[in-house]
């Protein structure tokens, strides 16, 4: 591919991780700095369903939110793509379909965070159904047990958030994302 068909060829940034991982906050800072298209999966969720992550799980179950998840996923894999950052859910990853997706979208960044962090950042969320629980705390180490192999096989690049600023966090995002991009349109 010589390098001016290169320069167009759109470009995925994806962003992963458990909630309160810092996604929303980190893709609005890397659409300021790229310009690139920011899709949140949750809000494209909501807007096509009318309603809120919490009602869907309450009125319809957590297996129908995955579905919507999973198809909305398909959906952005099919539709032609500007350079766009992709903010998802935290539960994307529990779905083997979805997982090859995501690395079939685009360059796929794990941001990390301890559970005592998540916990500290997530405490006083309402919009969360799977943390209204008695024990919070209790849930989010269980649930990142689970989770954490998943993230770590589907990324390109994993990000621990305790350790950088916003700064630092996306200067790196950038760089290896340039990069990762470059060796795929050689
Ligand atoms: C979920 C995370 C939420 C949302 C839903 C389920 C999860 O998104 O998709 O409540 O299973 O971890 P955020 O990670 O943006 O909070």
């Amino acid at each position: 591919m010589n390098n001016e068909s290169a320069r167009q060829m759109p470009r995925t940034l994806v962003l992963i991780g458990f909630m309160g991982s810092g996604k929303s906050t980190i893709g609005r800072k890397l659409h300021q700095q790229l310009g690139y298209q920011l899709i949140d999966t949750d809000q494209l969720i909501e807007a096509g369903t009318k309603k809120s992550i919490q009602q869907i799980f309450t009125d319809d179950g957590e297996e129908s939110f995955r579905d919507l998840e999973s198809a909305m996923l398909n959906e952005l894999a099919v539709s032609p793509a500007a350079n766009r950052i992709i903010s998802t859910g935290g539960g994307v990853v529990l779905r083997e379909q979805n997982r090859k997706l995501l690395r079939d979208l685009g360059f796929v960044v794990w941001l990390r965070a301890s559970a005592k962090e998540i916990f500290r950042r997530t405490a006083s969320s309402k919009h969360r159904p799977l943390l209204q629980t008695h024990d919070p705390e209790a849930v989010i180490h269980t649930m990142m047990t689970e989770r954490d192999a998943l993230y770590k096989e589907t990324c390109h690049l994993e990000i621990d958030t305790a350790d950088l600023d916003m700064e630092e966090a996306c200067a790196g995002i950038m760089e290896c994302a340039s990069y990762h991009f470059k060796q795929c349109e050689q």
